[in-house]
């Protein structure tokens, strides 16, 4: 029986992964590889839209897939590669663009807040086309699900329905694809603000860690969490976010389940649970960060990493767009 085939996306970020990004989903990219034929590309074209500084970008994006390889996405397990060096990408958005309603580009809820934020004027095309190219980069491989977080839905919603009309206006081409919406428990909140989620947007980094700081800063970090004046070690969001979320950290890393967590630490304050959650954070991450070092060091190794996984990428997105350009009547080289 063949595999089902998932295909998701990540931006490349500024500097380092956080730990929210790992849980809430590479995580489960690593899982998806085994029972999945994986696609996992790094969104270079989408990061575009924010106009970074080409160096930094360039950075970026070695960082990113250096971080993803880290942290368990095997190449020989799965097919890593670059957006941007898949070139059927952007050529297949041209035709999803195409397919697109204005008014219905214009009701995306991300295009809304964005354009809102910096006004009309000052909001780039990319920001309001950012969902035909996504689409693109999830249906040019005929998969069958998409693994993302909750604020995509919208996203996998519009493709299902470009897929669908272009199936209906050109004959089947496409699979519709279903979202795979991550588990909403390996959410994951900022240190010192344990009511919103971990982003590196937040104002303070002292409640984000990232994959790549220092073992001390990170315990350092942990240590100062934001908790209650209680000194129960039990998960209650409502009367005690900051443990609550210390334990869904605790229990992630350390694979133990929440209710053991509680009662390993049944009668002790929350001195001793912090200091053993800094342990298992900074002792998971150690490994991570210095194989991350280690590919970054290597760039030729990196670039040749990325070759195959384009080439693989590209075997089968090109043959996707073959068909497409048939048949909605582009005339094919003799
Ligand atoms: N928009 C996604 C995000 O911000 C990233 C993305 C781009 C993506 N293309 C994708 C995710 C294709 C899944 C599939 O998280």
């Amino acid at each position: 029986m063949t595999k089902p085939r998932v295909l998701s996306g990540i931006q490349p970020t500024n500097g380092s992964f956080q730990l929210g990004n790992y849980l809430g989903a590479v995580k489960q990219w690593v899982e998806l590889q085994q029972s999945h034929d994986a696609f996992y590309c790094v969104v270079d074209l989408h990061a575009l839209t924010s106009s970074p500084d080409p160096k930094e970008l360039r950075k970026n994006t070695l960082t990113s897939v250096a971080q993803l390889l880290a942290l368990g996405i095997d190449p020989e397990h799965c097919t890593l590669f670059l957006q941007s060096q898949v070139y059927e990408h952007n050529q297949l958005a041209w035709v999803m663009e195409c397919l697109t309603g204005f008014g219905e580009a214009s009701r995306m809820t991300q295009f809304k807040d964005k354009s809102q934020k910096v006004g009309n004027d000052r909001v780039v095309v990319g920001v309001f086309t950012y969902p035909m190219l996504m689409a693109a980069d999830i249906l040019l491989y005929q998969a069958d699900q998409v693994p993302v977080g909750e604020d995509q839905r919208q996203h996998i919603e519009l493709t299902r329905d470009l897929a669908a009309r272009f199936n209906s206006q050109y004959g089947k081409t496409f699979t519709i694809p279903e979202g795979y919406i991550l588990k909403a428990g390996a959410k994951i909140y900022d240190l010192q603000d344990p009511t919103s989620k971990m982003s590196k947007s937040a104002e303070s980094m002292s409640g984000l860690i990232e994959i790549l700081d220092t073992p001390e800063s990170n315990t350092k970090k942990i240590k100062s969490a934001v908790t209650d004046t209680g000194r129960e070690v039990r998960f209650d969001v409502a009367e005690k976010p900051g443990i609550s979320n210390l334990l869904t950290i605790y229990s992630a890393l350390s694979g133990k389940s929440i209710s053991e967590t509680e009662i390993e630490f049944d009668g002790k304050g929350y001195g001793d649970f912090k200091s053993a959650v800094a342990e298992v954070v900074v002792e998971y991450l150690r490994p991570v960060r210095l194989r991350t070092l280690e590919l970054l060091d290597d760039p030729t190794h990196l670039s040749a990493i990325l070759e195959t996984g384009a080439q693989k990428a590209q075997a089968v997105a090109s043959k996707t767009l073959a068909e497409v350009y048939e048949r909605i009547g582009l005339i094919s080289r003799a």
